[in-house]
C-alpha cells in the first residue's frame, strides 16, 4: 500500500515577495535562472496501525481468546514541505543593475572611454589600453580594426566579428562565441555573452547560440517550446496539416492519427469492420439473429421479427416485422409468424387470417354434420371442430347464454370493473351502474343535497332543514320535526330528535319541541316553572311590579290587589262606601239608629244618645259622666297581629262606649 499524498491546502507560501521583479526580460542583458522555494502543505496519507483481532484458534482451551495482529491503514493528517520553481531574473553575469536596467561591469574603469560589456573599454579616440588610460601608438591614434600592437602592426585573430584589444590583440567576442580567437560557437545549452546564458527551450529545442531564441523540435511551439502542437497541425514548426478524419486526433510529432470509437484505419477513414466496434474497434458486436451492430456504439439494429438489446427475442405476441411495429391479424387463435406476419390457423379454420370457419355457419364436426349449441346473439364463434362458444363482449357460459358475474366485464368477462360503492358496471362496455344515491363515471361521488335515489334523479322532500338520505330519499327529522317528511312538529308534551324527550315544564307552561325550554306562563318561573312569583311581583316571568297602597300584595298571576278589609278599588287606596266594611266591602254595616261602622272590622259608632255594639240601646242622662275613651286591642278576623304593616282594627270595650255629641259617657 503506497502512501499516496493528497496535498489538501497550502498554507504558507514562503519567500515569495522577494524584490519586485522589475527588470525588462526583454533586454539582452538580463538572464533568467529557476529558483527553488519551500511550501508548507498539509497532506493526507496513509498512518499504519496495528490491529488487534480476536479470532478462532486451534487449541480448544483459548478458544476464545486467540488474537491476531494486522496493520492496517487510516487517513491521517501531516504538514509537509513541498519544493516549488519560479523563474527569476537578474542581470547576466558582468551586468550590474541599475534602475531597470543591466548594465556591464568593466572591473577596471575605463579612464577615456566608455564601458561596453564587461571588462571592455571602448576608448575615446587617441587612447588605448584596457582601461583607455594609455595614449595611442605612433601617430596617437588607435589601429584601424583588425590591426593591434605597437604600430599597429599586428593583424588581429578575432573571428566572427569579434574586436580586438588594440594593445593586447585578445579578441572581445560578439555574442554566441566562445575561445581564443572566438572561433567556437557556445557550447550546447548556452548562449550570449561569453556563453554564459543558460538556454531556456524545452522539449530538446535547440538554442540560438547568440541569441537564445528556441527553435523548436517537431511537434512544439512557443517562445520556450513549451507547448504542442495545436490540434489539426503537428510536425516541424507545427505546419503539417492533421489528416485524421472523423474526429480523430493527430500526434503533435508524428501526426499519426488516434480515431474514436467505431473508426480505423491510417486516417480513421474506415468504419469498424462487421462484427466489431468501439476504440480501436477492440470489441465484439453481440448482436443475435443478424441484427446489425452500430460499429461507434455497439447498439443492436435487430433484423425485423426480433427484439431485445441484443435481438434474442422473437417479437413480442401480436406483433412483428421490423422493430415489430406491425399487428399481427391472425384470429381464432392462430399463430402469427414473428417475422413476416404469416398466420398458422388453428385446425377448423382457413383463409389469410384464419377468419374462416371450415364449416357453414351453425355447424360443426369433422363433416360439419353437428348443431353449433351456441346462442348466437352473443357469440362470436363457435369452434368448427369442437363447437366450442366464444362468446362476444358481456357473454359468457359454455353456451354464452349468460351474462358477465357481477365486477367484471368485456370479452371473456376478464376485465374488472372499476366502480366504487356497491356500483355494478355494464356486461359490454365497462360503464358504471351506480347504486342509488351515487354518480359520476366511477360512483365515487355522493348524490348533491336534496336529490337522491339512482342517479340522483329524484328531489327530496323533507322540511324544516331535514337531511334527506342520498340512497331512498328517507327524512332524518331535526330536533321537535316528526313525521316521514319532518313536517309536524312534535306533539306537546315531548320535545327532541324524534320527538322522544318528556317536556318537564310545570304550572301550563309552554316546552320549546326543539330543546325541551319551559316558558313560564304569568305568575311562575323557574327552569321548569314551579316556582311563584315573589311578592311584589307578578305576571310574565314575575316582570311586573304590584302598584297597591292598603293591600297584602297582589294576584301573581294577574297583578290585581290583594286589599285590606276596608279598602278597595284597583289601587286600594280607596276606603269602602258608606254601609259597607271588611274584606272587598263585602260586608253591610249593622250599626242602627244613624251610627256609623269601621270599614276596617264593622264596628259602629253611635249617634249622639244611642249606645252597644250595634247603637240599639239609648243613652241616660244620668249617666253622663268624664268622658273616657277606652280603646282595646283585638285582630281582625284572618288576620296576623302585630305584621309589620298591618293595620289594627279599633273595637270598643265591651260596647260601652256612648257618643253623646261633645260629651262621653260611661256607663
Ligand atoms: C597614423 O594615423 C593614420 C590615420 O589615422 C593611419 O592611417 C596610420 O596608420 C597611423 N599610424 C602610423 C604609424 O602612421
Ligand atoms: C488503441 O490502440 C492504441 C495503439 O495500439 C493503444 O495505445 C491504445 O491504448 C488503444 N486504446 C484502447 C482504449 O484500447
Ligand atoms: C340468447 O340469450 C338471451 C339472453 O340470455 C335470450 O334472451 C335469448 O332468448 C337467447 N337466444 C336463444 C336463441 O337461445
Ligand atoms: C343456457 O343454455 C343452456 C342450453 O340451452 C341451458 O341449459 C341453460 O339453462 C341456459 N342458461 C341460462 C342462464 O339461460
Ligand atoms: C327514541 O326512543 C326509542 C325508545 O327509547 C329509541 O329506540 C329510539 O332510538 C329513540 N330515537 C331517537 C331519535 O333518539
Ligand atoms: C274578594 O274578591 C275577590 C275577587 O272577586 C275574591 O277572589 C275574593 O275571594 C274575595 N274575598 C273575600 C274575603 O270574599
Amino acid at each position: 500500500m503506497g502512501s499516496s499524498i493528497a496535498v489538501l491546502a497550502l498554507l504558507l507560501v514562503l519567500g515569495f515577495a522577494t524584490g519586485v521583479q522589475s527588470l525588462n526580460p526583454d533586454d539582452p542583458n538580463v538572464c533568467s535562472h529557476w529558483e527553488s522555494y519551500a511550501v508548507t502543505v498539509q497532506e493526507s496519507y496513509a498512518h499504519p496501525f496495528d490491529q488487534i483481532y480476536y479470532t478462532r484458534c486451534t487449541d480448544i482451551l483459548n478458544w476464545f481468546k486467540c488474537t491476531r495482529h494486522r496493520i492496517s491503514y487510516k487517513t491521517a493528517y501531516r504538514r509537509g514541505v513541498r519544493t516549488m520553481y519560479r523563474r527569476r531574473s537578474q542581470c547576466c553575469p558582468g551586468y550590474f543593475e541599475s534602475g531597470d536596467l543591466c548594465v556591464p561591469l568593466c572591473t577596471e574603469e575605463c579612464v577615456h572611454g566608455r564601458c561596453v560589456s564587461p571588462d571592455t573599454c571602448q576608448c575615446e579616440p587617441g587612447w588605448g589600453g584596457l582601461d583607455c588610460s594609455s595614449a595611442n601608438t605612433a601617430n596617437g591614434t588607435g589601429c584601424e580594426s583588425d590591426y593591434w600592437g605597437p604600430h599597429c602592426s599586428n593583424r588581429c585573430q578575432c573571428q566572427n566579428g569579434a574586436k580586438c584589444n588594440p594593445i593586447t590583440g585578445a579578441c572581445v567576442c560578439t555574442d554566441g562565441y566562445q575561445g581564443w580567437r572566438c572561433e567556437e560557437p557556445c557550447e550546447y545549452g548556452y548562449y550570449g555573452k561569453a556563453c554564459q546564458l543558460p538556454c531556456q527551450c524545452l522539449n530538446g529545442a535547440t538554442c540560438n547560440h547568440e541569441t537564445g531564441e528556441c527553435i523548436c523540435a517537431p511537434g512544439y511551439t512557443g517562445a520556450f517550446c513549451g507547448e504542442r502542437c495545436p490540434s489539426g497541425s503537428h510536425g516541424p514548426q507545427c505546419e503539417q496539416r492533421c489528416p485524421c478524419q472523423n474526429g480523430g486526433t493527430c500526434h503533435h510529432i508524428t501526426g499519426d492519427c488516434s480515431c474514436p470509437a467505431g473508426w480505423t484505419g491510417s486516417v480513421c477513414a474506415q468504419p469498424c469492420p462487421l462484427g466489431k466496434y468501439g476504440i480501436n474497434c477492440s470489441k465484439d458486436c453481440s448482436c443475435r439473429n443478424g441484427g446489425l451492430c452500430d460499429h461507434i456504439t455497439g447498439q443492436c439494429q435487430c433484423a425485423a421479427g426480433f427484439s431485445g438489446r441484443r435481438c434474442q427475442d422473437d417479437c413480442p405476441v401480436g406483433t412483428f416485422g421490423p422493430q415489430c411495429n406491425q399487428r399481427c391479424e391472425c384470429q381464432n387463435g392462430a399463430k402469427c409468424h414473428h417475422i413476416n406476419g404469416a398466420c398458422l390457423c388453428e385446425t377448423g379454420f382457413k383463409g389469410p387470417n384464419c377468419q374462416e370457419r371450415f364449416c357453414p355457419p351453425g355447424l360443426y364436426g369433422l363433416i360439419c354434420d353437428k348443431y353449433c349449441p351456441c346462442n348466437t346473439t352473443n357469440t362470436v364463434s363457435c369452434h368448427p371442430l369442437s363447437g366450442e362458444c366464444t362468446c362476444s363482449a358481456g357473454w359468457t357460459g359454455l353456451y354464452c347464454n349468460e351474462t358477465c358475474p357481477p365486477g367484471y366485464y368485456g370479452e371473456g368477462c376478464m376485465l374488472p370493473c372499476s366502480c366504487t360503492n356497491g356500483a355494478d358496471c355494464h356486461p359490454v362496455t365497462g360503464a358504471c351502474i351506480c347504486a342509488p344515491g351515487f354518480m359520476g363515471e366511477d360512483c365515487a361521488t355522493v348524490c348533491l343535497p336534496g336529490l337522491y335515489g339512482p342517479n340522483c334523479m329524484s328531489t327530496c322532500s323533507c322540511h324544516n332543514h331535514a337531511t334527506c338520505s342520498p340512497v331512498d330519499g328517507s327524512c332524518i327529522c331535526r330536533e321537535g320535526w316528526q313525521g316521514v317528511d319532518c313536517s309536524i312538529l312534535c306533539s306537546s308534551g315531548t320535545w327532541g330528535l324524534g320527538c322522544n324527550q318528556t317536556c318537564l315544564c310545570g304550572n301550563g307552561a309552554a316546552c320549546d319541541p326543539i330543546d325541551g325550554t319551559c316558558t313560564c306562563s304569568p305568575g311562575w318561573r323557574g327552569e321548569h316553572c314551579h316556582e311563584s312569583c315573589p311578592d311584589g311581583t307578578y305576571g310574565l316571568e314575575c316582570r311586573e311590579r304590584c302598584d297597591c297602597s292598603h293591600a297584602d300584595g297582589c294576584d301573581p298571576v294577574s297583578g290585581y290587589c290583594r286589599c285590606y278589609p276596608g279598602w278597595t278599588g284597583i289601587h286600594c287606596d280607596n276606603v269602602c262606601p258608606q254601609g259597607f266594611w271588611g274584606p272587598n266591602c263585602s260586608v253591610s254595616c249593622s250599626c242602627q239608629n244613624g251610627g256609623s261602622c269601621s270599614p276596617e272590622d264593622g264596628t259602629c259608632v253611635c249617634a249622639p244618645g244611642y249606645r252597644g255594639t250595634s247603637c240599639k240601646r239609648i243613652c241616660l242622662r244620668l249617666l253622663w259622666a268624664t268622658a273616657i275613651v277606652v280603646r282595646s286591642v283585638s285582630t281582625a278576623p284572618g288576620y296576623a297581629t302585630g305584621l309589620p304593616g298591618h293595620r289594627q282594627s279599633a273595637s270598643s270595650a265591651s260596647g260601652s262606649l256612648c257618643n253623646q255629641g261633645s260629651v262621653l259617657c260611661v256607663l
